[in-house]
């Protein structure tokens, strides 16, 4: 009662007043450096000053895409830079291979549906990543595949692909590979140029430490030459704009100007941290926070885990949702739940993004007083050793 009477500190007006934590893989926290950079007063993005910024942006998405391939800004969410990858490589009539290992695979093949393609489904279990070998069998019965559609991080169940060893079968045959790399970038290693990935999509929610509303797309030259040949109808997305306006460091139409502003400060610190810390820094996270889950006997949903998020099964007794509700409603944190057959079943928490070792303390005091408020026992400061303990064997 004690600390959560601390928690809910009574105003003057009888309110109360909430300190809130978000641990959801997306959106994420937001530094400091970034939402002051968001202060900025509104500059013409067809302007002298504007131009230098976003050609600073372009570097920076360039070096967290490890690309030397153009990357794309949309003013949208991650779906938008998705629902673009299938526009612009395809026409009617077309195959594609999607990968559907949760809601976020599910999502290509929707996308496919809506312009009346007719997309071979791949489906894989939940918590599990496709194999190699899976998608390459794909591609040996359906030789004509033009493109495949797979994701880094699924985040409805925490997966993680290895898209290095995809890439190895996908250029055996004609496809080409689109990686939705949404959650994936920055949490886990990936090499677009060096793995020879055709397109990488992205959204600045995530580990990019940026508000919602930008979305990109890094695209191969194989890419490109596709989308001068496809029919399938777009506008707003159409790749052949987007591409002709960035190599003047401009778009096509009025960008998230104030976001663009929080990305390039965003952008300004990984490059500072190095990609390689920042993805070590995420590694190292997400594997304390699975210590601490794993020392409270609470079970990992995931099977081909990663260094994304972590997903947690509700133990006996404990109704996922209400669980969310008790941790967001009484102790101000706000996790994401599971979805699909997973509803009520799961929690999922990340340290992504601008994350340390208190993200990780944080989340885990939290389940913690959640679970015994709601009547599961367990020893309090159980998981928060684990984890600790753990971060310092693993500096
Ligand atoms: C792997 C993955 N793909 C796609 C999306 C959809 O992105 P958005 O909600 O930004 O459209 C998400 C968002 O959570 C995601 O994690």
């Amino acid at each position: 009662m004690g600390i959560i009477s601390d928690l809910f500190t009574p105003t003057h007006e009888g309110n109360l007043m909430k300190k809130k934590y978000i641990v959801t893989p997306g959106p994420v926290d937001v530094p400091p450096q970034v939402l002051l950079a968001m202060a900025q007063p509104i500059i013409h993005h067809r302007s002298p000053e504007y131009t230098p910024i976003f050609k600073e942006v372009n570097e920076g998405l360039q070096y967290v895409f490890q690309t030397r391939n153009p990357v794309m800004t949309f003013s949208s969410s991650g779906s938008g830079a998705m629902e673009s990858a299938v526009v612009n490589l395809l026409s009617p009539g077309d195959k594609m291979l999607a990968v559907v290992g949760g809601k976020f695979g599910e999502r290509w093949a929707d996308i496919a549906k809506a312009y009346g393609l007719d997309p071979i489904v791949l489906e894989v279990e939940w918590g599990y990543a496709v194999k190699p070998e899976q998608i390459e069998a794909a591609l040996q019965k359906n030789p004509d595949i033009k493109a495949v559609y797979t994701t880094l991080c699924e985040s409805s169940t925490g997966a993680v692909a290895d898209i290095k060893a995809i890439a190895e079968v996908v250029k055996k045959s004609k496809a080409v590979l689109v990686v939705d790399a949404i959650s994936g970038l920055l949490t886990t290693p990936l090499k677009m140029d060096e793995w020879e990935i055709d397109v990488v999509v992205g959204g600045s929610q995530k580990a990019l430490m940026t508000p919602p509303g930008l979305a990109f797309a890094a695209v191969s030259d194989r890419a490109v030459a596709l989308s001068k040949e496809s029919k399938l109808p777009k506008f707003y997305l159409s790749w052949q704009k987007a591409l002709k306006n960035l190599e003047k460091d401009t778009t096509p139409f009025t960008p998230a100007i104030t976001t663009t502003f929080g990305l390039q400060a965003a952008l300004k610190m990984i490059r500072e941290e190095g990609i390689e810390n920042v993805w070590k820094r995420h590694a190292r996270l997400a594997s304390a926070m699975r210590a601490g889950v794993k020392a409270l006997g609470l079970q990992i949903y995931t099977k081909d885990f990663g260094p994304t998020l972590t997903a947690i099964c509700a133990p006996e007794g404990i109704d996922g949702k209400a669980w969310l509700k008790v941790l967001r409603d009484k102790f101000g944190v706000t996790a994401a739940g599971g979805q699909g057959d997973v509803t009520g079943k799961i929690i999922r928490i990340a340290q992504m993004g601008y994350a340390s070792t208190f993200d990780v303390t944080t989340a885990l005091s939290a389940v913690e007083l959640s679970l015994s408020d709601m009547g599961y026992k367990l020893n309090l400061g159980t998981g928060v050793k684990a984890a600790l303990e753990y971060l310092e064997q693993n500096q």
